[in-house]
């Protein structure tokens, strides 16, 4: 019986501490997103329209950029695309990217 009880409490207590872990998981997520939406308002909305909402003009609308797609973004990002979109390879660092991604998955 004692077995059984100490049993139930170890079950209760990993599922706590696997409800914290999903939750800690989530604040990070959202923290990340977070920065990523600073740093677009500062480097990317002239072009990409405030809060991806884009303006018409040539700029691609990130709203639609395939969110399963990270090499691409990478690449376009640091590379630049064609001569109206510019390279970020020296402004930005992994940190900033990785927000970018978060943002920009998350639809804004
Ligand atoms: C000077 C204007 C300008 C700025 C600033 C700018 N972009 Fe762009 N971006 C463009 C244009 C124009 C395109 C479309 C390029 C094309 O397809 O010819 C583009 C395309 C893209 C694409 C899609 C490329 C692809 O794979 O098709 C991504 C992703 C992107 N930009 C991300 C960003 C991010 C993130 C920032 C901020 C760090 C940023 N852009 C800042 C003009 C800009």
């Amino acid at each position: 019986m004692r077995g059984l009880v100490n049993a139930a409490v170890i079950g209760a207590a990993i599922a706590a501490v696997l409800a914290a872990r999903v939750a800690g998981a989530r604040a990070a997520e959202a923290d990340l997103i977070d920065a990523g939406r600073d740093l677009y308002g500062d480097m990317c909305a002239a072009c990409h329209g405030r809060d991806m909402v884009n303006a018409g003009g040539i700029a691609f609308d990130l709203r639609k950029f395939p969110s399963d797609d990270l090499s691409r973004f990478r690449n376009s990002v640091l590379n630049g695309k064609n001569q109206a979109m510019p390279p970020w390879r020296d402004k930005l660092t992994e940190e900033d990217i990785a927000a970018l991604w978060a943002y920009v998955r998350s639809g804004g």
